[in-house]
């Protein structure tokens, strides 16, 4: 497995990488803190490409609480030795510098879909998402790219970035990954306490089993979420419930589909 640091050393490789007979590239792109999901991602790039690479970049265009930033976790060595196990053909370790050459004068911006949602409270978070996606792709050039569905606001906007800008690459949404008790895996899990962690499936239960999203939003806050939107909205003809919700400083988000004739439409 080749790690790059270095873009110019990673243009070098990936001119040379034989995409051009029709191999396929399969791209991965993670904040790092692998779990079983980013595991998921990889095995369906595997299963359907010749080569696939795995980016790890902490992005700090898409945080809008320095803390978040500063308390994300990094086990960098750990995840390359999971990432060597699995026998991919390359890591893209770029530091920001070298993503966000302009300062990030330059960005991607939605102005619909990326304002709700996770994007009302979180200003600016879609921005410096679509921005590394689409910097990341350039830098790739990847015949398919995989995003887990617990993104799903996420996933929606990188699949219209890609149809709105022509973008040369297959967008793959993979299932949502959850632990035994419901709960949808995500770097920020490792963040919970004990007693968070005990409380935290709930969140995904009574998004599933509760009657409306006014009936959730009750409900996780009686079980002590600090509630921040459970919403609901047709995504390509099919209903879905996204909510999220803080427990105790860790921002967690899941989102399921909706099996009923009611539908409130995106853009009501
Ligand atoms: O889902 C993530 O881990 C990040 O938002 C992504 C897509 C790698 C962009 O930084």
């Amino acid at each position: 497995m080749q790690v790059f640091k270095s873009l110019d050393q990673w243009k070098t490789w990936r001119a040379q990488l034989d995409t051009a007979g029709g191999q396929s590239l399969g791209f991965v792109p993670t904040m790092g803190a692998l779990h079983a999901g980013h595991l998921a991602l990889i095995a369906e790039s595997k299963a359907a490409n010749a080569h696939t690479i795995v980016s790890i970049f902490i992005n700090p265009t898409q945080f809008d609480e320095a803390d978040d930033l500063n308390a994300y976790p990094q086990p960098l060595e750990q995840d390359l030795a999971l990432l060597e196990e699995l026998q991919i053909d390359a890591v893209l370790l770029p530091d920001a510098q070298q993503i966000y050459p302009d300062n990030y004068r330059y960005k991607v911006i939605e102005t619909e879909l990326s304002e709700r949602f996770c994007g009302a409270s979180r200003k600016g978070h879609f921005d410096g998402v679509l921005t590394v996606v689409m910097r990341l792709f350039n830098l790739v050039q990847p015949t398919r790219a995989y995003f887990g569905e617990k993104d799903w606001q996420q996933l929606e906007l990188i699949r219209g970035m890609v149809a709105a800008f022509f973008m040369p690459v297959d967008v793959v949404a993979v299932k949502t990954l959850r632990d035994q008790d419901g709960l949808a895996l995500s770097s920020r899990n490792q963040r919970l306490s004990r007693e968070e962690r005990k409380l935290a499936p709930i969140f995904h239960q009574i998004l599933k089993n509760a009657d409306s999203t006014g009936s959730a939003k009750q409900q996780l806050d009686a079980a002590g979420f600090d509630v921040d939107y459970v919403a609901e909205a047709v995504f390509e003809h099919k209903l879905r419930r996204l909510a999220a919700a803080r427990l105790g400083t860790t921002r967690l988000i899941d989102n399921i589909p909706i099996k009923t004739t009611k539908q409130v439409m995106l853009h009501e």
